[in-house]
Order: C-alpha cells, then structure tokens, then sequence
C-alpha cells in the first residue's frame, strides 16, 4: 500500500494552503451548516490543518464554546495557532487514529473536512470518535466520491499524462492516494454505521474548482497534499510530471481561468443519544 508522508510538508506549503484553499473552506462552511453548530458548542476539528475553517468555527461557538483543532503537521498547526486569537480555542498536533487527549463523552461535533481520504486506520479513528462523541452528538465528513474519480477534472488531467511515455511503465494509477486511500459514498456510510454512529444524511455535491493558471492548480495540490501529490510517481520522474501535467492543464484555460470538476461527499452521523436511537437495528 502506497504510504502517505507527513514529513514532507514545509512553512511553505502550510502558508500555501492557507492562501489558497478557498475551494475547501467553502466546503466546510456548507459541512458546518449541515451540522448546525451553535453557541456554546465542544468542537473537536480533525485534520485541523492550517485553522482556516476552525476560526470560522470558533467565531461561531463564540466564548461559551469550546474548540480543539488537531493535526499531524506541525507547521500548520504552528500557522494555526499563531492567527488564533481565543483562548477558549487551541490547536495542538495529533491523528485521527489516536484522540486519547480527548476524554469520553464530551464533544458536540466532530468534524473531518477534506481529510477522511488521508486517514490511514479509518476504523479506529471512527471508534476514537464515537468514544469521544456526546449521546446524540454529530460527527461531520467531506471526500472525495472515488466513484467519481473517473469523471474529476484534476484526476483526468493527471492520468492521461500520466499514461504516456515515459511514464507508463513505472507508474500505476490506482497507487495514487486517492485511488488507494479515498473511499466511495457506500463504503464511507458502511463504516459509519459498523462504528454504531446513526447516519443522518449523505449527499455527493458538485464542487468545481477554479484556479487562476495551472500553476496555481499544481502548487493547490501541492499544498493540500502536504508534499504527497504525485507520490505514486517515482522520484526521478516526478518533476517532468508536474510540467508535463501544468502543460495539459494550461489547454483548458479561459479568460476565467481553469475550471475544474470535481465531487465532494458530505455525511453526517450522530452518536445514539436515546433509547429509540438504542434499539433501532
Ligand atoms: C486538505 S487538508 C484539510 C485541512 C482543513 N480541514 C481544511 O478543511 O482546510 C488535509 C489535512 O489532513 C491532515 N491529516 C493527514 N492525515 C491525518 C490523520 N491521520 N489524522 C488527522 N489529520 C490528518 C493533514 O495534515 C492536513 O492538514
């Protein structure tokens, strides 16, 4: 299984994503409505990344509330915590897979926004979840729909660069992260519901993605993958890749720039809170 790196980010991709994400935070502000988060809310942000979508959260809960951001990388939670002026709100570094800085019981919602697909044990970090879950409290996911894959702009773009010469022999599509990491929407519900959570609604939303040149496409990918883009591409070729992939891409700019497909899953489940929510089989 090809492994995901978190020692390949930098103060730079940090900053990057946090200039240029507008296309996740967007998808986050449709999760957190999905979610109703409140006044006064406990918040656990998972894959808090660079706090982006959490300060808006935080602005959300307000002072009663209570919001703990975490993130395997240490330059974004760094980034994080530098634009965090509150001080009911912390992000610190940690997984999904291990929340034991969380005590049972006590969160309203937790959410994973763009970052299921890179979460290597999703069992265990959906029973660290439930374990961390308030009776009746919500658990949020955006990914990406990989029975979508074959139609995703990005994914189109980079595999038929990715097809020809001299790439072919040395590279096998289903090794990218996405391929091998992401999940559909039946096996994203299916864990849900083999972790006991009740899930609520599931939706696939449209969610293009405009960038100004395909410059900006590639240092997006860059960004959001933490260094992992291309990862499934030997070292030595990867480079010639990325141009390669930024000359194709250049092609379908407009004056509007470069308009990219792609789909997006939003789920939320809750923890059974009442004795109906118990014997519902
Ligand atoms: C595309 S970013 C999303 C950041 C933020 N949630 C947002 O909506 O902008 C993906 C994040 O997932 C984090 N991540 C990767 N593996 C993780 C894991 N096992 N547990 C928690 N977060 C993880 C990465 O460090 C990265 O910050």
């Amino acid at each position: 299984m090809m492994a995901v790196h978190l020692t390949l980010d930098n103060a730079d991709l940090a900053k990057t994503y946090d200039e240029i994400s507008d296309s996740q935070f967007h998808k986050g502000c449709i999760l957190v409505k999905k979610l109703g988060v409140k006044p006064g809310d406990s918040i656990l942000d998972i894959g808090s990344g660079t706090g982006r979508l959490g300060r808006y959260v935080i602005g959300i809960i307000g002072r009663c509330g209570r919001y703990v951001g975490i993130d395997p990388l240490e330059e974004r939670v760094k980034l994080a915590n530098a634009k965090n002026e509150h001080g009911n709100a912390i992000f610190k570094t940690g997984t999904a897979e291990d929340l034991s800085s969380v005590v049972d019981d006590s969160i309203d919602v937790v959410y994973l926004s763009s970052v299921f697909h890179w979460v290597l044990d999703k069992e265990t970090a959906l029973q660290e979840i439930y374990r961390v879950l308030k009776p009746g409290g919500k658990v949020g996911i955006t990914t990406g729909a990989k029975e979508l894959n074959s139609v995703t702009g990005m994914r189109l773009v980079t595999d038929r660069v990715l097809k020809r010469e001299p790439y072919n022999g040395f590279v096998r599509l289903e090794d990218s992260t996405q391929q091998q990491h992401g999940l559909t929407t039946t096996a994203l519900v299916q864990l849900l519901a083999q972790a006991g959570l009740k899930v609520n609604d599931v939706q696939i939303k449209e969610t293009a993605r405009n960038y100004a040149t395909a410059r900006e496409t590639i240092r997006f990918s860059e960004a959001s993958s933490f260094g992992n883009y291309l990862n499934h591409v030997p070292v030595s070729l990867r480079e010639q890749a990325k141009a390669d992939i930024e000359a194709e891409l250049e092609k379908y700019r407009t004056n509007g720039g470069i308009q990219l497909a792609g789909y997006t899953i939003f789920a939320v489940a809750r923890k059974p809170g009442n004795s109906e929510d118990h014997t519902t089989l």
